[in-house]
């Protein structure tokens, strides 16, 4: 299964932003856990991982896997908010998506409260800081698996 990870904007500067908020692990503590939970799978997983602080590029990413990726794992970071653009493109794919926060937005000021992309989303994990990531990946693969709606096997 391929699955594309996308990290929106300021995400590159997780560690020295708002640690508070988003803890101290940087994006390559993320994406190097990421990796080492694939590492240990026993399913035959293939990551592509990429950040990007500006929507167009986040849109034209998305619609360039389009032939590639089996589900895509999203922390849209602000556009989570924003951007009817992001989730048009993740649409327009039409794989599983999952949507990532490290915070609990629900938690956190009333803008932060609507999502434009949980809607197309099969769900969102937030609120665990980066072990966000690693539950959603484990979701992802539990949907691409064979009996995902029957089986918690998976
Ligand atoms: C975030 C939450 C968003 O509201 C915020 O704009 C971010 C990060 C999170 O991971 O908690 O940039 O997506």
């Amino acid at each position: 299964m391929n699955i594309l990870v996308l990290h929106g904007p300021n995400l590159h500067l997780l560690g020295k932003r708002q640690p508070e908020i988003y803890g101290h692990q940087t994006l390559n503590d993320i994406n190097g856990a990421l990796d080492q939970f694939v590492a240990a799978s026993p399913h035959n997983v293939v990551l592509k991982i990429l950040q990007s602080n500006h929507e167009g590029e986040l849109v034209s990413i998305i619609g360039e896997h389009i032939d590639w990726a089996d589900g895509i794992l999203i922390n849209p970071a602000a556009y989570t908010h924003t951007s009817i653009a992001i989730r048009d493109a993740l649409a327009t794919v039409g794989v599983p998506v999952i949507e990532i926060h490290l915070s609990n937005i629900y938690a956190r000021e009333e803008f932060r409260h609507h999502s434009y992309i949980s809607g197309v989303a099969v769900g969102v994990v937030g609120g665990f800081g980066a072990y966000s990531y690693i539950l959603a990946l484990e979701a992802m693969i539990h949907v691409l698996g064979p009996n995902s709606t029957d089986n918690l096997d998976e």
